[in-house]
């Protein structure tokens, strides 16, 4: 891949430079041996540590980012900070250092619905959609900041997942595993996000419904929305990532393209089961 962006930088940044503004590089990870250049990424949590409300620092410096085109994957054991880490993104606690932007615009102060208005849609690993609301209420619900008509939208969420269009009456509750999960990611979709996060969409599915939910991932990074994903499938996830993260204890352990981090012994042997 000679357009790949990181290729540039591999093995010629020094680990000691530090950025001036406190963005921009990503420290060499252990194992992979580079940096990766995140000065210009589209979303970007920059060098974030926090935790939640007045507990203690869950993220120590933990930095995540997705660039047009890419689906960025962040992987990691139990308990890491994956979603600790997605929702310091969203705006849902507080980041003490460091800093979040979309598109160069720093946002680290907005609100998750400001952000939201701003571009991101976000699923959450949990509590994902309104059980006892029809699958066609949940996408409306999804609109709400929209002012305009979204029904064009709503075509298009239903052509990406033909069977919520069968079953757009039906409660989304009554729904499979893999079904409401497309609920959830059509919903995110409905305001047309600039950027797309998703927190474990595949949490809880055999793996064939896994296998068809990371094509209609891979279908909607291909309209041209990056996205930016938590997965515990971590070996699958890496293989369609073209940027991998593993997080442990809040920290980034590794980082690198999805091909790199697959190869990478230290990574297989720790995280990929050998
Ligand atoms: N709402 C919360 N309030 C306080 N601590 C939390 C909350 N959610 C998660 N944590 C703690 O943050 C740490 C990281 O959790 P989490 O981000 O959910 O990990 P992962 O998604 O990687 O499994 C864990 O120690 C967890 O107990
Ligand atoms: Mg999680």
């Amino acid at each position: 891949m000679s357009d790949d962006p990181y290729q540039d930088t591999r093995g010629n940044r020094e680990a000691s430079i530090a950025n001036p503004k406190g963005a921009g590089t990503l420290r060499p990870s252990p194992g992979t041996g580079q940096a990766m250049d995140t000065g210009s990424a589209f979303l970007i949590g920059d060098t974030m540590t926090g935790g939640y409300g007045a507990g203690p620092d869950i993220l120590h410096d933990c930095t995540i980012a997705v660039n047009p085109g890419e689906i960025a994957v962040i992987v990691g054991p139990n308990g890491a900070g994956k979603s600790t880490a997605m929702k310091a993104v969203f705006g849902m606690l507080n980041v003490r250092q460091g800093s979040v932007r979309l598109d160069g615009e720093d946002i680290t102060s907005l609100s998750p619905q400001d952000r939201v208005s701003k571009g991101m849609g976000f699923v959450p690993q949990t509590s994902n959609i309104f059980t006892s609301m029809t699958v066609e209420e949940n996408l409306e619900m999804g609109a709400f900041i929209r002012r305009d008509d979204f029904r064009g939208t709503m075509a298009q969420v239903y052509d990406l997942f033909p069977i919520l269009k069968e079953k757009r009456n039906q409660a989304a509750g009554e729904l499979s595993g893999g079904q409401r999960q497309q609920v959830a990611v059509g919903r995110a979709l409905m305001t047309q996000p600039k950027v797309l996060m998703l927190d474990e969409p595949t949490a809880g599915v055999s793996p064939i419904v896994m296998d068809e939910l990371f094509d209609r991932i891979i279908e909607v990074a291909r309209t041209g929305i990056p996205i930016l994903m938590v997965e515990q499938n971590a070996r699958q996830a890496l293989e369609i990532a073209d940027k991998g993260y593993v997080l442990v204890q809040g920290r980034n352990a590794f980082t690198g393209t999805g091909k790199e981090l697959l190869a990478d012994p230290e990574v297989r042997k720790s995280f990929l089961g050998g």
